[in-house]
This record gives C-alpha cells, structure tokens and sequence, in this order.
C-alpha cells in the first residue's frame, strides 16, 4: 500500500470531461482552492466555447463561476501531465440495446495511462457500477507496469448534481468518497472537504462507493415506476391517483411521493440500473425488481399516446392526420438537456401513427417546428404537454379556446384540471 507522508499535499488537479458534471467541479475547485486546476475535454468546440466563457451547459451557478475563474482547459491530453489527482468525468451511456458503453471510461483511462506516475491518484466521478474501478479502469492503468494500491491510487467519488436546481450544487451536496487506501481516501475526502460546505463520507472500498450512486438512481426508478403503475391501475379504477399521494404525503414518516409522468428522462436515472443489471447479470443474478421499474418506465411515453387517441375518439378522430402539438422536448422542466428524453419517443411514435405534428420547446427552437407558444397553439388540434417549462404553465382555458385546442394530454400533471374541464377542455393528466 502506498504510504502518503504527513505533509502531503495536492498540488495540480486535471479534470477530464467538462460538461455537466466536470465543469462546475473543475470552476468550484478553482474558485475555492489554491491549487493548479486544469481541464481537459475531446470536445474542441466546447474547449472553445469555454475560453470565450460561454457556458456549454444549462446550469446558472456554473455560467457565474465561469465569469471569474481562471485555469487552463485543452482538447489535447497534455495538459492533463504531471497532475496529483486525476478526476474523470466523462459519460456513462447506454447503447440501444440498453447495454452499459464504458468506451468513454475506458478510453479516458487510457489517456491517463499516457501519463500516470508513482504516487499519483486517479478518481472516477462518473456514475458505474460496482466493479467498474477494478475490473475496467484498474487493469489499463496497470498496463502502466505500475500496481495499483501500491504505485499509484484508484478513488472513486461519484457526482450527485442535479442540473436546473437553484439549491442543491456542487458546492453544497455530500459526497462519498472511497478506495483502495484509507490514507488516500482521507486525503482526497479532505481536499474536497475544502470546496464543498456538506458532509464528505468516507466510504470502506471502491465497489461499495460505487453501489451507493447505482442503488440511489435505481431507488428513483423503481419509485416512479410504481407511481406509473399506480397510475394505469387507478385510471382504469376511476380513482385520481394525484389526490391519493396528497393525502398518503401527511404520513409524517415512511412515505415519501412520487409523482407519475409521460416517462423517465436525462443521463442517470433511465441509465444507471442498466449498469446494475448488467453487472449483476454477468455474476448469475437477475434483477427481475430492476428491470421491470425500467420496462415500466419505458412503456410511459406509449401509454400517454394512448391517452391521447382516447381523447381523440371522443371527436371522432383519429390521430392519423390530426394536428398534434407536443410541448417540450426537455426530460425535465427549464433545461436545455434532451438526453433519454421521453419527448423523443413521444415524438418517434406520432411520427409512426402519420400524425400532423408540430413541436414547441423555448430551449430547443432548432428541433422545433414552430417559434412560439402561440404559434403551436394555433396550429394545433390536440396538444402533449411533455415537459413542464416553466411558459407552459401558463396554458389556462382562456388560452385554449382562443386558439379552438379541445384536448389536452398533460403528461406532467402541471396543468389546472379543474379550470381546464370547467371551460369545455377535454384534459387528461397521468394518472389524473
Ligand atoms: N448530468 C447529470 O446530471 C449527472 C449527475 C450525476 C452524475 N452524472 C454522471 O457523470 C458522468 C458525466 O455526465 P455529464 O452529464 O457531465 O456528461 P456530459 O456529456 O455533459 O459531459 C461529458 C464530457 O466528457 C467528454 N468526453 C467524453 N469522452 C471523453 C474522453 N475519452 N476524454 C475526454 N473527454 C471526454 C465529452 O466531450 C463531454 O464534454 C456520467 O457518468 C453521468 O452518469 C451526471
């Protein structure tokens, strides 16, 4: 095991991956450390984009820090030379087939490997499962000649942002933090314990730090595919699921809601339980529990048509040649990430059905076909509202009648149903 003497100290930190995860962090470590902080990212444009200070990123505190903070960023590897602390942020995808593509960690590694010295640490913030650090980035680090956990460290520390939300950043959520070397868990927990204000955990081992991020994404998968179940039971048993969380949410222990949708979007939680369950898989276990929350999940942005042909029945119409509008193309409400999108589906299967679609979402006008709120409304029929943007709260009956749109899909329960069928509006949430 490597020894780290007292007075140890970090001195040059390269992150690698700069969105949305690496460039806050790699902004907070410059902000409040005084030690050299560089970025690398494959992505020459956005190395671009970043030296003219441009935030690639929706994400409001990162675009403020970025204002002030100074280090040096390359989409050439060599600046990442000669660093301490190594940490990869890159992407943890899945393929079509929903199968875990570990290229990018695999790939990042092995620039590392250009560079890796003795007594240098490698941390991996992307999300894995359990295995990843020993079974895939340990084996290409050691083709280093070096052992490591003897010449070099392997620490993990995986990220808990939440892009779009004002209260929770990378200064302020706790961490966990483990590794093959309690000394350097310690010494890595104390240099994040100097830019973020919360708890920093130090965890036992790499496998179960890394089981830690899988079972919280998995946690939320499974919890809002329950509440989509629950929604197609209670639609079917007349009962609006949306009162019944209400009510269950004055529990003051044990509960804690979930509310259902038109899908599960964004790079972790419709992604991360595949890691699981592959991982799993390969050692002879089948998650039956996980991959039915992910089947359950998946079928959401189907179901939600469904609805929608319902509706258009009532008018004698079919969803062939009828004007659709869908309202966001956003997994979530107020950012510009359309990454697992149920939009993209939602969209895939209007396209399939012959629909006469229109697109709106204020964050995507280039994949929109038209400008404004005003303008879909307008050309629209029947509207999916699939995201919940902040400008389309607004849609009240007033709206609606005005531009002759009888029904609504609200596939984020966001709109006032009560004030919507007062008026005439043919509206239908999840579950609601
Ligand atoms: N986005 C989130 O909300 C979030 C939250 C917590 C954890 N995570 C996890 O963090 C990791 C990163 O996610 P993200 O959202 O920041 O991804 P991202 O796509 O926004 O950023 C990743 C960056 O890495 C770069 N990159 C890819 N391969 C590279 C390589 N081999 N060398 C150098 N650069 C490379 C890309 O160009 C990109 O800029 C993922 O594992 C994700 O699951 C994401």
């Amino acid at each position: 095991m490597l020894h780290y003497s007292e007075n140890y100290k970090i001195n040059k930190v390269s992150v690698i991956g700069l969105g949305y995860v690496g460039l806050p962090l790699a902004c907070a470590i410059s902000k409040m450390t005084d030690v050299e902080i560089v970025g690398y990212d494959m992505n020459e444009e956005k190395i671009k984009k970043i030296k003219n200070r441009i935030c690639p990123i929706d994400d409001e505190q990162c675009a403020e820090d970025l204002k002030t903070v100074n280090f040096d960023i390359s989409f050439k590897s060599e600046i990442i030379n000669g660093s301490d602390l190594y940490i990869v942020c890159v992407p943890t995808p899945v393929r079509h087939d929903y199968s875990p593509d570990l290229e990018p960690v695999e790939s990042s590694s092995r620039t590392i490997l250009k560079y890796l010295k003795k007594g240098q640490v490698v941390m991996i913030e992307s999300t894995i499962n359990p295995g990843v650090c020993e079974e895939i980035v340990k084996p290409i680090l050691e083709e280093s000649g070096m052992q490591a956990g003897v010449d070099f460290d392997i620490v993990h520390c995986p990220e808990r942002i939440n892009p779009g939300d004002k209260k929770w950043n990378v200064y302020n959520i706790p961490r966990n933090i483990g590794s093959t070397n309690p000394a350097i868990t310690k010494i890595t927990a104390d240099f994040y314990r100097s830019f973020i204000s919360a708890e920093i955990n130090e965890m036992p081992d790499l496998k179960t730090t890394e089981a830690t991020k899988i079972i919280e994404n998995t946690f939320r998968d499974i919890n809002i595919a329950f509440v989509n179940e629950l929604a197609k039971s209670f639609d079917v048993l007349g009962i609006d699921l949306l009162t019944v969380i209400k009510g269950a949410s004055n529990k003051p222990f044990a509960f804690m809601p979930h509310y259902p949708g038109c899908g599960v979007g964004g790079h972790c939680i419709p992604v991360d339980p595949y890691y699981l369950i592959e991982r799993a898989r390969q050692s002879g276990f089948d998650h039956k529990f996980v991959k039915l929350a992910r089947e359950i999940n998946n079928s959401m942005p189907a179901y939600t048509i469904n609805l929608l042909a319902n509706e258009l029945n009532k008018f004698d119409k079919a969803i062939k040649n009828t004007k659709i509008g869908l309202l966001g193309l956003s997994y979530k409400a107020n950012v510009g990430d359309i990454r697992e999108s149920p939009s993209i589906p939602l969209r895939n299967i209007l396209n399939e059905k012959f629909a006469s679609l229109e697109i709106y979402d204020p964050y995507f006008l280039e994949l929109s076909t038209c400008k404004s709120l005003e303008e879909i409304l307008e050309k629209s029929f029947a509207i999916i509202v699939a995201t919940n943007h902040t400008e389309f709260l607004k849609i009240d009956s007033s709206l609606l009648l005005k531009y002759d749109v009888p029904i609504v899909i609200d596939g984020r329960n966001c709109l006032d149903k009560s004030e919507l069928t007062s008026k005439g509006i043919h509206y239908k949430g999840i579950g609601h």
